[in-house]
């Protein structure tokens, strides 16, 4: 088996895990080797969307040890997508565990340090059962896959080119806050569009104006002011990033920035020097221009990395690998 990142494509692990909901109880997780599942067509995660997935990464230490990276955040917000979803919220030990367990048995695909690739972790819940009406389903599948990943954008040091998208990926009222699968059915054709004109990825604007960015298709979006803030936009229906809140963290405790969660017009970028997206996949990417309704806008930093997102991608990419020390308990050490 090839145990190889090929950019952010699957590639199948030895083990996934699979644990099954029904009357109201969780079956034990185990460990299986194939990576199918077999469900009824008439399943609610597939006519209804009922189902919400969570991304996070395991890192190689320089010690041959394996990092987790903020699991319990992803164990909380799985929670809240879970019970936005109507579905059994899995209790975190359960998840932190599911998580650990299929990571270690997947040891020989999790990438070498220095490699510039990591082990994707894809932790998943789906309505299953013969269920036609539209209701919650009875029951209840929670998987995790793992994959090794590289860069998903073209690279994670070159800045990108965005678009914004004229329709919505959320709605001001609706499930932009969680991790489910509807969100991005919603946003792949103004995806597929960018791409098709030469562009990374598109940027949403919020769903009530159109005049204030919202987020990346897969990342928050931030960006450096003139007077060396770090600006990011304020929502309800974006995804609340852990990347994000580490940066931001990152941004107030270590590099003694002002940081505000604000409106960024999508008309008024002049105060902004260095832009970027950030997420698990996007790690941290510049971004070197948006083109909004015909108008490029260029960046100050579009040819290459502003020297404050390089700072945050060193400080970042540091914790989770192991060689800064973690600041606020952030890391689970797997030995292996
Ligand atoms: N926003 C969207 C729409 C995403 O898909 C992601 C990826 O998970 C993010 C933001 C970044 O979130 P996180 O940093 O928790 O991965
Ligand atoms: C992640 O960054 O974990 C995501 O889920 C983004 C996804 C679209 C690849």
């Amino acid at each position: 088996m090839e145990n190889k990142a090929k950019g952010f494509t699957y590639v199948k692990t030895p083990f996934n895990y699979i644990s099954f909901y029904e009357d109201g109880k969780w079956s034990e997780g185990v460990l299986r080797e194939e990576d199918t599942i077999t469900i009824s067509s008439t399943s609610t995660a597939l006519h209804y969307g009922q189902e919400a997935f969570e991304g996070l990464k395991a890192y190689r230490r320089k010690d041959g040890n394996i990092n987790l990276f903020r699991v319990l955040d992803n164990a909380k917000r799985f929670q809240m997508s879970c019970e936005r979803m109507m579905m059994p919220k899995i209790p975190y030990d359960i998840f932190i565990e599911a998580v650990k367990m299929t990571v270690l048995a997947n040891n020989e695909f999790v990438p070498p340090y220095g490699s510039n690739s990591t082990l994707y972790i894809r932790p998943f819940m789906i309505g299953v059962g013969a269920n036609l009406g539209l209701r919650p389903a009875k029951k209840y599948i929670f998987s995790v896959v793992v994959s090794p990943v590289s860069s998903y954008f073209e690279g994670p040091l070159k800045p990108v080119d965005m678009i914004t998208s004229s329709i919505d990926r959320a709605a001001p009222h609706g499930t932009g806050h969680v991790k489910v699968g509807g969100n991005y059915a919603a946003s792949l054709y103004a995806q597929v569009e960018a791409r098709e004109k030469g562009y990374a990825d598109t940027i949403f604007l919020d769903p009530a104006t159109h005049t204030k960015i919202e987020e990346v298709g897969a990342a928050n979006f931030f960006g450096i002011t003139h007077e060396k803030a770090y600006i990011t936009p304020k929502s309800p229906s974006i995804l609340d990033s852990i990347t994000n809140r580490t940066l931001r963290h990152i941004a107030f405790h270590m590099l003694a920035l002002d940081v505000q969660e604000c409106d960024i017009d999508i008309d008024a970028l002049d105060h902004i020097d260095e832009a970027g997206a950030c997420g698990t996949a996007a790690v941290v990417t510049p971004i070197g221009t948006i083109t909004h309704l015909g108008h490029k806008h260029q960046f100050k930093y579009h040819k290459e990395m502003g020297p404050i997102t390089k700072e945050l991608y060193r400080i970042i990419t540091g914790i989770q690998t192991g060689d800064i020390p973690d600041p606020s308990n952030w890391i689970t050490i797997l030995k292996v």
